[in-house]
């Protein structure tokens, strides 16, 4: 039996010597009280796993990353909406399990650490599910 991990088969975006793609971005995750955590991970990842590492409060991600609790709930500041992208239709589906849905929600399990977020913030909700 092979087994995969899916980890070392992400697409990397990593810069190679003599310039391009940074390795590492930051990412600032703003709590529900005002509080502001800026926090630094590899391109690859997910923004929630990003969370779990740096022990960001109010990201409970209790599946784990399957897109199947809505505990990852954030809200992604301003102009970063259009970089993260829009939700999947399944994770449209999990959102409606979430506490205060609003516009700009998102389930950050399923936004991929890219380069081009370097410098993103998300907002956490107050209560998760
Ligand atoms: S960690 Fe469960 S839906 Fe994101």
């Amino acid at each position: 039996m092979v087994k995969i991990n899916f980890r070392d088969t992400a697409v990397h975006y990593g810069a190679e010597p003599g310039g391009g793609a940074p390795t590492k971005i930051k990412i600032t995750f703003v709590d529900s009280h005002g509080q502001s955590r800026t926090v630094e991970d590899e391109v690859g990842s997910t923004v929630m796993e990003t969370a779990r590492r740096n022990d960001i409060p109010e990201i409970a991600a209790e599946c784990g990353g399957a897109c199947a609790c809505a505990t990852c709930h954030v809200y992604i500041d301003g102009a970063w909406s259009e970089k993260t992208g829009k939700a999947s239709q399944m994770e449209e589906d999990m959102l409606d399990f979430a506490f205060d849905v609003q516009p700009n929600s998102r389930l950050c399990c399923q936004i991929t650490v890219r380069p081009e977020l370097d410098g993103l913030i998300v907002k956490t909700p107050s209560q998760q599910g």
